[in-house]
């Protein structure tokens, strides 16, 4: 596999779609690379992520939120929080953007086998989970997983991400798909409350073999990670990915590292036994 790693390569936005409604403005981009053997020997895996540049503006790093099966086409999906990613919600259909990578570990994807999986996404932090969902429900990889169960969590109705992979969730083999909101709200018949404190209750967190995978805002973190441990399961089996500021992307600046671990090269992705080794600083 040939790596991008300094030198952007130019890839068109096929597609832009708003995802959100609301100020927690979240758009999801469809690219394709402008060079075709660049377009073939592009693999990734979920979890990973690419620095995308804005030409003029400047660079940023994003995870894959599609999955590394759908060969025609790469998505990202991002939260506009400043410079880079206000100025990528400005760009059109057509445009141009660079793309470094794909860098980082990704997910685990072959000690995931044959084990039960919770995904517990919030907000953005849905994202990169739903490369590794979309992975896993592939009818190709279906089969290499037990019971496949997801908890999304979002501010309110107006906030739910990815909206048109729900029935395909939802209609996959052996798989649980639960969607909560903070608060009560007119019209919304699925769950209330933060994800912690519906583990026990919606999902079926005790089966033998079970891995989870979570990611969002930094308190949901803390409050799941702590809620999965109090009902037994082990840290090493509590994955999650951080994010860090970043520069090279490749572990030359410095710029990511906590500890003796640099983010963009030993991660994103960590379990909870390594984040407790860090000192706390993410
Ligand atoms: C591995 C990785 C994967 C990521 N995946 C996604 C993704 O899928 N979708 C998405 O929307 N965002 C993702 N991010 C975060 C994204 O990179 C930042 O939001 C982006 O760099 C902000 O750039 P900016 O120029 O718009 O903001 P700036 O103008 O630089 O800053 C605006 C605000 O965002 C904060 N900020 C800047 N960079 C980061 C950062 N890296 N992490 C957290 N806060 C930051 C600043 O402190 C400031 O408060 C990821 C980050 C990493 C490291
Ligand atoms: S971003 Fe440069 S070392 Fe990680």
């Amino acid at each position: 596999m040939e790596k991008t790693d300094m030198l952007p390569h130019k890839a068109e936005i096929l597609q832009i779609k708003q995802e959100t409604e609301t100020n927690l403005n979240i758009k999801t981009f469809r690219i394709q690379f402008q060079d075709s053997g660049v377009r073939e020997n592009f693999n990734f895996k979920p979890g990973q992520f690419m620095m995308v540049t804005v030409y003029g503006v400047g660079e940023a790093p994003f995870g894959f939120s599609s999955s590394p099966t759908e060969k025609d086409y790469i998505e990202f999906s991002v939260k506009e929080v400043g410079l880079v990613t206000e100025a990528l919600h400005n760009l059109k259909e057509g445009d141009e953007i660079g793309i470094r990578g794909p860098f980082g570990n990704g997910f685990p994807l072959e000690s995931t086998e044959n084990k039960n999986i919770i995904f517990i996404g919030g907000g953005i932090g849905l994202a990169p989970l739903r490369s590794l969902i979309n992975y896993v429900l592939d009818e190709n990889n279906r089969d290499k997983y037990k019971k496949v169960q997801l908890l999304n969590a979002f501010r309110s109705p107006e906030d739910t991400l990815f909206c048109d992979d729900y029935e395909w969730w939802e209609n996959s083999k052996d798989t649980l798909v639960k969607y909560t909101i903070d608060e009560p709200c007119e019209g919304w018949s699925k769950c209330v409350g933060y994800p912690h404190t519906l583990i026990e209750d919606e999902l079926d967190y005790n089966l033998p073999d079970t891995r989870v995978f979570t990611c969002g805002p930094p308190i949901m973190i803390k409050f799941i990670t702590e809620r999965l441990q109090e009902l037994g399961i082990e840290p090493e089996e509590i994955i999650t990915t951080l994010e860090m500021k970043m520069s090279c992307g490749v572990g030359k600046c410095g710029r990511c590292n906590i500890g003796h671990y640099y983010v963009c090269k030993d991660g994103p992705v960590f379990t909870l036994d390594q984040l407790r080794e860090m000192p706390d600083e993410y």
